[in-house]
C-alpha cells in the first residue's frame, strides 16, 4: 500500500493539531491577516478540529465551528453539529448565539467539504454548492467589516461564484495554498470587508 501521508501529516502531529488542514490555514492568516485576538468566529466544516484550534488561540474569543460529524470538545469552541445546505442550521446557530450572547460574526470560514469523488466535474459541483450556503450565512450572521473564506475545487462556475459574491464585499480573491495536496483542484476564495 502506497503511504499517502505526507510532511504536513507528520508536522501536525508534531505541532499537535489535529489536522494537517491547520497548515492551510495557517497559510492563509500569513497571507490575508484575517484572524486577530477578540473577534467572534464561525466556522463551517470544523472536524477534526485542527482550524478550530487555530482559530481559537488566535482569537481567544467565541469561535462557533459546526459539522455534519461530531467533534471532540475543544477550550473555547462552541460545537454545533449540523449541515449546511439543511433548512434547521441557522435556527441552531442563532440559538447558540443567544446562549452565547453573540449578535454576529466578524469573520466566517469554511473548509467544508464531503468526501472528494476523484471526478473533477462532481467535486466543483458539491464544493459550489456548499460555498453557496456558506454565503447565505454570511448575509444572515455576518457583521458589516468582516470577512468570509470558503473552499472550493475550482471549476466552470468558480469565476461565476466570485463575480456574484464579489459586489458585497471591498475584497475577493481566489487564492491556493501549498498544503494542499499538489494534484487537487481546491482553492480558497477570500471576501473581505463585507458590505452589511
Ligand atoms: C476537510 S474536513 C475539515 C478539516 C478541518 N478544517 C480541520 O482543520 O480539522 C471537511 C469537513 O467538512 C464537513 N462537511 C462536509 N459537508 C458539510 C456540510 N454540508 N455541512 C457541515 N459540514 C460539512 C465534513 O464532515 C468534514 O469534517
Amino acid at each position: 500500500m502506497p503511504d499517502h501521508r505526507d510532511r504536513y501529516y507528520y508536522l501536525a502531529k508534531k505541532e499537535r493539531y489535529r489536522s494537517r488542514a491547520a497548515f492551510k490555514l495557517i497559510e492563509l492568516q500569513t497571507k490575508f491577516n484575517l484572524l486577530s485576538e477578540g473577534q467572534r468566529i464561525l466556522e463551517i466544516g470544523s472536524s477534526p478540529g485542527g482550524w478550530s484550534q487555530i482559530i481559537s488561540s488566535i482569537t481567544r474569543s467565541k469561535v462557533m465551528s459546526v459539522d455534519l460529524n461530531q467533534m471532540d470538545p475543544l477550550e473555547g469552541v462552541i460545537f454545533v453539529k449540523g449541515k449546511v445546505g439543511n433548512k434547521d442550521l441557522s435556527g441552531k446557530i442563532r440559538e447558540e448565539m443567544g446562549k452565547n450572547s453573540i449578535d454576529t460574526f466578524q469573520g466566517i470560514l469554511s473548509d467544508a467539504m464531503i468526501n472528494t469523488s476523484g471526478n473533477s466535474d462532481i467535486d466543483h459541483a458539491s464544493s459550489y454548492l456548499i460555498c453557496q450556503e456558506v454565503m447565505k450565512l454570511a448575509t444572515e450572521f455576518l457583521c458589516p467589516g468582516g470577512f468570509v473564506v470558503t473552499k472550493q475545487f475550482y471549476g466552470d462556475l468558480t469565476t461565476e461564484f466570485v463575480n456574484k459574491w464579489s459586489g458585497m464585499f471591498q475584497y475577493s480573491k481566489i487564492t491556493k495554498v501549498a498544503a494542499s495536496r499538489d494534484a487537487s483542484k481546491e482553492v480558497y476564495i477570500i471576501f473581505k470587508g463585507y458590505r452589511g
